[in-house]
């Protein structure tokens, strides 16, 4: 390659969501790009790939502060399970960042600027839903109701999941707060905007040409094109995020600052490597390329926002947005019921993370079509092609080789046509990568192996080697078994980079970059044949089933212990404190409540004739019978609320993450009713 073909090129995939973890669905996409990378890289261009977890927003900053953790622990923790996951799965990342970093901060509020000095920035007031117990405004997942077209419960703020439609959290009807159950009240606050709008001409020029997006995006475009609104960059605290510049407690919309983390995972891996320059890859007159892969779910962010950001703020835009489909297993949306919600940690501890790169390549196109992952056909194409046909090409004939010949190959290529119609193959298979068509080229490598093995089981070497006279041809067969194996592996070392490696070590090889597959190989030393790959064995699928339908009872179990560590509530003065009037009452009568499930109504003698009617939500732990007569501790001076049974006039203290662990308090002898408890 001359230095002007080799193209400079950055990759990325879409970055991960911090409060998640990783899995079969997620690895689609990076297998994919992982895929792309490695073949470009082959190839010998510059190529890089970077990513980065998303770590800002509501649900990272409550999902901490519920597991009582700061969210700077709680990103760390989830990117050393992320980092884990990946490295199993064999993608191979130039970096992964973070977009809590200092770079993604410089640049989120570089670029912020920079659309601001251009007036692509405005702001306005609007009223929101907000949680007046948490004080903060809620994002529409947050709020829950009553569906207000088809009067469903339990719906999001954004769309209901009986009847589809979709609406504003404002519409619910009895919405409340998902956060803390309290009823939401409307406030108002200052957001920001950015003007996308006045991007509307050069989006229509941008997403015109179909190198940029895939043609089913373009279509879909259009329809958007039409509608294009200003898009609220800005966020109320609390939240986990950067800080607007001169804008006290604003903070930037996590779908601002995800897009400029991969910039600022290039920003991080160039920071670090000699000679690699960002202004080379982001300047406006660039010559590199630049490729996001993304799932099609995110298509709207990446193809209209994105674009419109880096325009705005002086930067070149992608040179093309790749958008995939998603993954079914067994014909259906991933169920954690049914065992085929995979995370990656889950599968990886029983099966290789090549079956499934293979298994996604054969079944990945450019186009954005879903496609499915069905796990018997999966064992079955697998071991069919890579166990059966691929690694017993070498199997067949290595043994030979290596007892009969000496580990040598023979010196000449006894069959160079056939030979020829392997490395010819090359730039055809060479241009499906390219075009992520890589079921193309799959099916093209599989045809190569089949004539391969039909090859060796025309000439049966094994007969051949038992004769003095035919074991010259035993050889020659042989060896071209071997160097057919080694062309055919040097193809799939995108998909397969583990395989390639052992076979570079058993072909004694330096590499296995894309050319060498032309290089052929004769009169040369081979090493001992090992075990390369083994069967996919139903079982060790099936115990990923089962093993993923445990998990779910580990989340639920980690769901309880979450609550048993609830994190301290924020602090309060003495003075709030000391309002709290905590008295000794007697349980002078406890009885069931009709219609309640969790009820107990109960008789608090508070001593000097004081006596106060309590509903307290300990049914599950104590029978009436059992409480009569007791001592408890109870917060006298709660102002009384009518509750759907009857007033309650104040309310007893127990302790316990809840069910049939849950105990009242329970103070020790020698206490009197109406008692002050300091
Ligand atoms: O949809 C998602 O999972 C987002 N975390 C993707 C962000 S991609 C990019 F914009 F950063
Ligand atoms: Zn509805």
């Amino acid at each position: 390659m001359t230095n002007s073909d080799k193209r400079k090129i950055l990759v990325t995939s879409a970055l991960p969501y911090a409060n998640g973890d990783i899995h079969i669905g997620h690895l689609l996409e990076y297998v994919q790009t992982d895929i792309w990378v490695r073949f470009q890289k082959s190839r010998g261009h510059e190529c890089y790939y970077v990513c980065a977890d998303d770590t800002h927003g509501t649900p990272v900053m409550l999902r901490a502060q519920k597991e009582g953790k700061t969210p700077e622990d709680f990103i760390a923790e989830q990117k050393a399970n992320h980092e884990r996951d990946f490295a199993g799965a064999l993608i191979g990342f130039d970096n992964f960042h973070s977009t809590h970093s200092p770079e993604s901060k410089e640049l989120t509020q570089g670029i912020y600027l920079k659309l601001k000095e251009q007036g692509h920035i405005s702001s306005k007031t609007i009223n929101q839903l907000f949680d007046p117990e948490k004080n903060m405004f809620l994002p529409d997942r947050f709020v829950k109701g009553t569906c207000p077209k088809c009067g469903s419960e339990e719906q999001y703020g954004d769309n209901c999941d009986n009847c589809g439609s979709t609406y504003s959290p404002t519409d619910l009807k009895n919405p409340k707060s998902a956060v803390s159950g309290a009823t939401p009240v409307l406030k108002e606050s200052e957001h920001f905007f950015f003007d996308l709008k006045g991007f509307e001409g050069f989006l229509r020029d941008w997403l015109s040409n179909d190198d940029h997006v895939q043609l089913e995006v373009q279509n879909k475009m259009n329809e958007w094109l039409d509608d294009l609104r200003q898009w609220d960059i800005s966020r109320d605290a609390p939240y986990f995020g950067w800080e607007i510049p001169g804008e006290e407690g604003k903070y930037f919309y996590v779908w601002l600052d995800a897009p400029i983390g991969y910039m600022a995972s290039f920003k991080n891996l160039c920071d670090r490597t000699e000679g690699l320059s960002f202004d080379d890859y982001w300047n406006k007159d660039s010559d590199a390329e630049i490729y996001h892969f993304i799932g099609k779910d995110i298509i709207y962010f990446h193809t209209l926002f994105w674009p419109s950001v880096l325009k705005g703020s002086g930067y070149r835009t992608p040179t093309a947005v790749w958008a995939h489909g998603f993954v079914t297993v067994n014909g259906q949306k991933m169920s954690k019921s049914k065992g085929t919600f995979i995370k990656a940690k889950t599968y990886l501890e029983h099966l290789n993370a090549e079956y499934l790169r293979y298994y996604y390549a054969a079944k990945l196109s450019s186009k954005i079509d879903d496609f499915d992952l069905n796990l018997e056909d999966f064992a079955q194409r697998v071991n069919t092609d890579l166990v059966n046909k691929l690694v017993n090409i070498a199997s067949r004939c290595s043994g030979f080789i290596t007892k009969q010949f000496d580990s040598k190959l023979s010196n000449i290529v006894v069959e160079p046509n056939l030979l020829a119609e392997f490395t010819s193959a090359s730039d055809s298979i060479a241009a499906h990568y390219e075009n992520r068509d890589f079921g193309k080229a799959i099916k093209q490598i599989m045809a190569l192996a089949d004539k391969a093995n039909a090859y060796i089981a025309e000439k049966e070497p094994w007969k051949l080697v038992k004769s003095e006279e035919s074991k010259l041809e035993a050889h020659q067969v042989c060896s071209m078994g071997i160097n057919m194996f080694k062309v055919l592996v040097t193809y799939l070392t995108p998909v397969l980079p583990s395989l390639a490696q052992k076979v570079e070590d058993f072909l004694n090889l330096e590499s296995m970059a894309w050319s060498t597959a032309q290089n052929v190989l004769v009169d040369y030393e081979i090493s001992k044949f090992k075990p390369m790959m083994q069967r996919i064995e139903m079982k060790s699928v099936n115990a990923v089933v089962e093993a993923s339908k445990e998990d779910l009872e580990a989340e639920a179990d980690k769901e309880n212990k979450a609550e048993l560590s609830d994190p301290i509530k924020e602090e309060i003065q003495f003075g709030d404190f000391d309002k709290i009037d905590l008295r000794i009452a007697k349980i002078a009568k406890a009885e069931h409540v009709e219609g309640a499930d969790k009820l107990l109504k109960l008789q608090l003698d508070l001593g000097e004739g004081v006596t106060k009617q309590v509903f307290a939500g300990i049914k599950s732990a104590y029978k009436p019978e059992d409480l009569e007569g007791k001592l408890t501790v109870m917060v006298a001076n709660l102002a009384p609320r009518k509750m759907k049974f009857g007033m309650s006039e104040g309310m007893v203290l127990a302790a316990g993450p809840g069910g049939s662990d849950l105990w009242i308090l329970n103070p020790d002898d020698g206490a009197q009713p109406g008692m002050r408890v300091k």
